[in-house]
C-alpha cells in the first residue's frame, strides 16, 4: 500500500495540519514565552501546586556565573540547562562528584573551569533558538524509577503526553540511550515507547523511527513495560497543560525515584514521532475531542475521556503491523 495511504488510513497527522490546523488555532503566539522559558514554566506549575524539580540557581549575565558555580561547589549531583533550550541541546547532567571533579552522566569527567565554560555559552546564546541571550539554570538532578531503570541507560526517561483542549490524547515514554547521551530525546537517538493510555503499558517502540522490542544497551523488553504511577503522570501533564493557556500542549513528566511524576517542561509545538511511537495517528483523537463540550468538564473526566479515546483508537502491536503490511 502507498505511504501516503498507510498514514492517512492510521489518521496520522502531518506538519503542515498540525501548524495551521492546531498550533496557530489552539496556540496564541502572546502565550509562548510560558513554555519557551523554563524558570517562567517552573513558576506557573509551583503557583498550581504542581510539583517540578527544585530551582538551586539561575545565571541570567555574566558577572552572575561566580556565585551559580559557588553554589553548585556543595552538590554532588545536579543539572545544568538553559532556560530557553531545546531537544535536549545544551544540558550537562552531573551525576556525581569527587573533590573537584565532577562526573557528567555517561560521559567525561569535568572540572569547575569547565563548567564556567558550559555556562557562559549558555548565557550567550550557544544553545538558544535563533542564538538569542538565554539564561542559565541549574536544578536538580532526578533519578529515574527503578521499575524504569533496566531501560533508561545513562539518564532520566520522561513521559510526554499530548494535552488537547484539556484532554490527554497520547503518550509515549522516552528512554535514553548511550547513543542518546543519556537524554531522552528521539532526536539524540532516545527510544521512543507508545503506551496504551487505558493500561497505562507501553505498546510498541521506535528508535530513529524504526520499530525496537529492546533496548540495545541493556536486552531488556521495552514493550509490555508499566509506567509506574500513570494515573498521577496524566494528572499532573493535564494540570500542567491547563496553566499554560494553550490548547495544544506537549507535557514531559518524569517519575523521579523519590519525588514521583514531577512537570519537567512544557511545549507549544510538539512533535509528531509520538504517533510513530505509538502506530497510531493523532487525528481520530483530536477530531473526536473537536466534537465534544470539553470545557464543561472536569479534570477526572478529561482524563478518563483521554483513556477511552486510547482504547477506541487502538494502537498497533508492532506484530500485527508488519502483519498488515
Ligand atoms: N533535572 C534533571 N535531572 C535529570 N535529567 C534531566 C533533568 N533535566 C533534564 N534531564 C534530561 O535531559 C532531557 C532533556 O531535558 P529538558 O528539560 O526536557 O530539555 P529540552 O527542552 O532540551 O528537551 C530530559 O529528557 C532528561 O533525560
Ligand atoms: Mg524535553
Amino acid at each position: 500500500m502507498p505511504i501516503f495511504r498507510r498514514l492517512r488510513d492510521l489518521g496520522v497527522l502531518g506538519i503542515n495540519a498540525r501548524n495551521a490546523r492546531y498550533i496557530l488555532r489552539e496556540n496564541p503566539r502572546r502565550l509562548y514565552p510560558r513554555v519557551d522559558d523554563k524558570l517562567r514554566t517552573k513558576v506557573l506549575c509551583e503557583a498550581a501546586g504542581i510539583p517540578v524539580p527544585k530551582l538551586l540557581a539561575v545565571a541570567r549575565r555574566h558577572h552572575e556565573i561566580p556565585e551559580l558555580l559557588e553554589r553548585t561547589r556543595s552538590l554532588d549531583s545536579f543539572v545544568v540547562k538553559p532556560a530557553r533550550g531545546a531537544m535536549g541541546n545544551g544540558i550537562l547532567v552531573i551525576g556525581s562528584r569527587r573533590g573537584h571533579a565532577y562526573h557528567r552522566s555517561g560521559g567525561r569527567t569535568l572540572d569547575l573551569e569547565a563548567i564556567r565554560y558550559h555556562v557562559a555559552g549558555i548565557i550567550s546564546g550557544l544553545y538558544a533558538l535563533g542564538g538569542h541571550r538565554d539564561e542559565a539554570m541549574v536544578e536538580e538532578r532526578l533519578s529515574t524509577h527503578p521499575a524504569l531503570r533496566e531501560i533508561a541507560v545513562e539518564g532520566v526517561p520522561d513521559v510526554r503526553v499530548i494535552v488537547f483542549r484539556g484532554v490527554p490524547v497520547m503518550a509515549m515514554v522516552r528512554l535514553p540511550t548511550r547513543a542518546s547521551g543519556g537524554r531522552a530525546n528521539l532526536h539524540q537517538g532516545a527510544i521512543g515507547a507508545g503506551i496504551d493510555l487505558a493500561t497505562g503499558h507501553t505498546v510498541r517502540a521506535v528508535l530513529r523511527n524504526q520499530p525496537v522490542r529492546t533496548h540495545a544497551d541493556s536486552g531488556r523488553p521495552v514493550v509490555g513495560v508499566a509506567i509506574p504511577a500513570f494515573d498521577r503522570v496524566l494528572e499532573v501533564a493535564t494540570r500542567a497543560a491547563g496553566q499554560t493557556g494553550l490548547g495544544y500542549v506537549g507535557a514531559d513528566v518524569v517519575v523521579d525515584a523519590e519525588r514521583g511524576p514531577l512537570v519537567l517542561e512544557l511545549n507549544a509545538r510538539p512533535g509528531l514521532s509520538i504517533q510513530v511511537a505509538n502506530g497510531a495517528g493523532l487525528l481520530p483523537r483530536l477530531r473526536r475531542v473537536h466534537e465534544l463540550p470539553t470545557r464543561e468538564m472536569d479534570l477526572a473526566e478529561r482524563i478518563a475521556l483521554g483513556r477511552e479515546l486510547s482504547r477506541s483508537h487502538p494502537l498497533r502491536p508492532a506484530a500485527q503491523e508488519e502483519a498488515a503490511c
